[in-house]
């Protein structure tokens, strides 16, 4: 029996030990394999023995499901945070903090994570509750909830009495996992993570796969001198942490704060949390009767809102996919009026509920149309979205792929025409400029344009008769088709408007093909061997040439055929530049097309990653960041002579 034991607490500390590797360090050393079975054989050992040891990992799985939320007192108040909206605010607020302690102190900059506040207390290195923050003084006792969280410890090495804060959170990776499967979508992260701790079903919270961020040491015996200690004693206790800048200038905080891009984090946050260093600072600082005056909230522009959806129009797109567009009672996002969001597809529309006349979450993404999350409030008189049965534009039936409604109608529909013409002629396609979709439709409706093909055999004397088009644009524009003959095989791939086909992966089927033959001939097989070629993507590319295989054709027969050159071979591969200023030979344009012809990558900012900034006349901030970083900086003369040496 007691060897029993011995066996189950060295199970136990290896289960914990892994754990912590896997969710906290995102460093695994075992597979999921062998964790499953030293996990299984722990909980035979517990079945045999009746026992479970207190920071056992089978605690995580959540029991029954509890009858009510038990009060949980804090052992010091939780204080919420002041916060501001610009730079200028933020600047104030340190002239304060200087006047108030007669120095330039020393701050963190740390993430202001969007979820909910988690207070948990260990005492003797076991953890023994977790709750709500609650008004502050008082929260909601949430320990089997937290239990199920992986990344929480259950067991820490201090021994003292310590009460930790962090920020219970759901990435947006496990709410995207989540959602892909579930009946009731989850709207946001921050409603998802509160939904699933304040939940009285354990099993549910442990469904959801949340985090917690942790950020403070509510009280300690012997409290520690500093934040950045804090968070020491946080990553020694095996606590998952965020990022922590440290810097007694306002001005670097504050360039570090415009670096901070949430579109590319896995978690949600609503600003940034800047606060004094050292804790003799703070006592000197004091507080108000709510908040610290030392420390502060930067809180970025508001990414999302609710608005009445009143109606759903279906858009026909390039590919013939039908895309419902919501129309909304205007309202303020991001410091603009929004009337319309996207809803992805008829299917999405199911699942969200989201019915005419509901009150929805918006929330701006990183495209210029926002995104309905889901459903605040039905209304009393909500109606059922219809789904259509014909298509918008041309009256064709329609078909339909997985969530998705399709007009087959490619040689007659005039939305899909046009919107083909548009995408066909546009600057990542084959750059013929001018082509907004009012000529587009001009094209079809006074020229009789069925196909981008034809827009090779027309006379000046036609385009004579589109509004706008006088001498020198018609020009222009039979120069730049004429031209476009000679697009590179990504831009062309491009323009062939293949469903799922953008332009990162049109570049890798460049790249891998060749040539467009190759890629006609490819199977899916051939297709889903390259890296992030999925099948989906593979059937659309197959369906398109086996439908589409004479437009191909066509376009040989205009001379449009290229191939592709291997960038890895190219005199600038794997160097990464930045255009700045005015260059008087080229366009920049073009000199981003030389560049990427010669094997190198463009991008729009300076950062760590840029090896070379061409600058041109008149450069501002970016050759200014370019010099603050050390960067190779170059002028046009340098740069022609690079591409012909
Ligand atoms: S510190 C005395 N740090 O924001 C200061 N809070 O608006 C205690 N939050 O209730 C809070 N990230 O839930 C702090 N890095 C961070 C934070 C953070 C998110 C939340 C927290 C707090 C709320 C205040």
């Amino acid at each position: 029996m007691n060897s029993d034991i011995k066996l189950m607490e060295e199970l136990v500390e290896r289960l914990n030990d892994l754990a912590y590797r896997y969710y906290v360090l995102d460093e695994p050393i075992v597979s999921d394999k062998e964790y499953d079975e030293l996990y299984d054989r722990l909980r035979a050992l517990e079945d045999k023995t009746g026992t479970v040891l207190g920071n056992s990992p089978t605690k995580r799985v959540g029991g029954e499901p509890l009858k009510s939320f038990e009060p949980h007192t804090h052992i010091n108040r939780l204080y919420s945070l002041d916060k501001c909206n610009s730079f200028d605010e933020l600047r104030s607020w340190f002239e304060k903090l200087k006047s108030a302690c007669g120095m330039n102190p020393k701050c963190t900059l740390e993430y202001k994570l969007d979820g909910l506040t988690i207070c948990l207390t260990y005492r003797d290195g076991q953890l023994v509750s977790g709750a709500t923050r609650g008004n502050g003084e008082v929260g909601e006792n949430v320990t089997e909830q937290v239990k199920t969280i992986k990344s929480v410890p259950l067991s820490i090495p201090f021994k003292g009495t310590v009460e930790v804060q962090g920020e219970g959170i759901m990435r947006i990776s496990a709410l995207n996992a989540y959602n892909a499967t579930a009946a009731v979508p989850l709207k946001n992260p921050r409603n998802a993570v509160a939904g699933a701790i304040r939940n009285l079903d354990v099993k549910e919270t442990a469904k959801r796969n949340l985090d917690v961020v942790f950020y403070n040491v509510n009280f300690m015996d012997n409290p520690l001198g500093s934040q950045v200690k804090q968070i020491e004693f946080l990553t020694e206790n095996r606590f998952k942490t965020g990022m922590c800048f440290v810097s007694d200038d306002i001005e670097a905080i504050i360039a570090k704060i415009e670096e901070v891009d949430r579109s590319k984090l896995d978690f949600a946050i609503d600003g940034m949390v800047i606060k004094v260093d050292d804790m003799s600072v703070r006592d000197t600082i004091g507080y108000t009767d709510k908040f610290p005056k030392w420390a502060i909230a930067y809180k970025f522009e508001a990414e999302e809102t609710t608005t009445v959806l009143r109606d759903v129009i279906w858009q026909v797109g390039r590919t013939g996919k039908l895309t419902p567009l919501a129309v909304l009672d205007p309202v303020e996002l991001c410091g603009a009026t929004v009337q319309r969001a996207t809803l992805n597809n008829y299917g999405d529309i199911l699942r969200k509920s989201v019915k005419i006349g509901s009150r929805v979450f918006i929330r701006r993404s990183n495209d210029v149309i926002p995104e309905i999350l889901g459903v605040a409030e039905h209304g009393e008189n909500d109606v059922e979205v219809i789904k259509p049965t014909a298509c918008p534009c041309c009256g064709h039936g329609l078909t339909e792929e997985g969530a998705h409604l399709f007009c087959p109608n490619f040689d007659g529909c005039r939305a899909q025409i046009v919107a083909r013409i548009v995408q066909f002629c546009s600057k990542d396609c084959m750059d013929i400029e001018g082509v907004s979709i009012k000529t587009a439709e001009q094209l079809y409706d006074i020229l009789g344009v069925r196909s981008p093909t034809e827009l090779y055999e027309l006379t000046a004397e036609q385009l004579s008769r589109i509004d706008g088009f006088k001498d020198k644009k018609i020009s222009n524009f039979i120069a730049a088709v004429k031209a476009s003959v000679n697009a590179d095989l990504p831009h062309f791939i491009s323009a062939l408007c293949i469903e799922n086909v953008g332009k990162v992966t049109a570049r890798a089927l460049a790249e891998h093909f060749g040539s467009i033959d190759a890629l006609a001939a490819a199977n899916a097989e051939e297709l889903t061997a390259i890296q992030d070629v999925g099948e989906i993507v593979a059937q659309s590319i197959v369906e398109y040439f086996s439908l589409h295989g004479e437009l191909v054709q066509k376009y040989k027969s205009l001379g449009i055929n290229p191939v592709y050159a291997k960038k890895s071979d190219g005199k600038f591969a794997g160097l990464k530049f930045v255009l700045t200023g005015t260059l008087q030979e080229y366009t920049r344009g073009d000199a981003a097309k030389l560049i990427e012809q010669n094997g190198g990558v463009v991008q729009s900012s300076v950062s760590k990653l840029t090896d070379i900034v061409i600058a041109g006349e008149s450069a501002g901030s970016k050759l200014e960041k370019a010099r603050a970083l050390g960067k190779k900086i170059i002028d046009e003369s340098q740069f022609k002579a690079m591409l012909n040496s």
